[in-house]
């Protein structure tokens, strides 16, 4: 593997990949659900985390919501972007900061795009929140607007690195 970009010192914790101890999902009128999730945050060398979102249903294990993207940073400072692919048909571009110290990272909804026959309700928003709960534990929670519903959390999950 290649060497982690000086770049990425503050968000070097994120790096590797994860694996759900408790994914749990919600949102009004929706039933909650619990799902398996594998991240991946990779730097092959350039100023960035290359990522990579499976998650699964946790009996059947049939895959759900994927994601591909880029988590850029503005080098020598703490600013984020985070570019994603979503399988769903949305493509997003998130934007924030890393709290180096705290290990905390806050991203929110700067652009969001959709395929034309995507099915409604559409994402007008998310928030999304990543943080170090312990070494080798993380924390991933996400809310989101949608046409019909404010801002609700709609992800909260543990993982441990493997
Ligand atoms: C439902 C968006 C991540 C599982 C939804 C809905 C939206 C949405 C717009 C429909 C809400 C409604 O009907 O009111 C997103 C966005 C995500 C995301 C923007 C990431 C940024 C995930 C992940 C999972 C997941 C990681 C993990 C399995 C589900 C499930 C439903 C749902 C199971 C209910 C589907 C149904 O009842 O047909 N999501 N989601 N979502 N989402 Fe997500």
């Amino acid at each position: 593997t290649e060497e982690t970009h000086e770049a990425l010192a503050p968000i070097s914790w994120l790096a590797g990949r994860w694996v759900t101890e408790d994914g749990k999902g919600q949102y009004p009128n929706l039933k909650d659900f619990q799902y398996h999730e594998e991240l991946e945050f990779i730097c092959i060398g350039q100023p960035m985390l290359n990522y990579m979102s499976t998650s699964k249903h946790p009996e059947t294990k049939k895959p759900m919501h994927l994601e591909r993207g880029f988590l850029r940073i503005k080098p020598g400072t703490n600013d984020l972007a985070f570019m994603i692919s979503h399988n769903f048909g949305l493509t997003s571009l998130e934007e924030g900061s890393v709290d180096p110290v705290k290990k905390e990272i806050k991203l929110v909804t700067a652009n969001l795009a959709r395929v034309s026959f995507s099915k409604p309700p559409h994402v007008k928003k998310f928030t999304r929140e990543i943080r170090l709960l312990q070494p080798n534990i993380l924390e991933v929670v996400l809310y989101m607007e949608t046409d019909n519903t404010p801002l609700s959390e709609h992800l909260r999950a543990v993982y441990k690195k493997v």
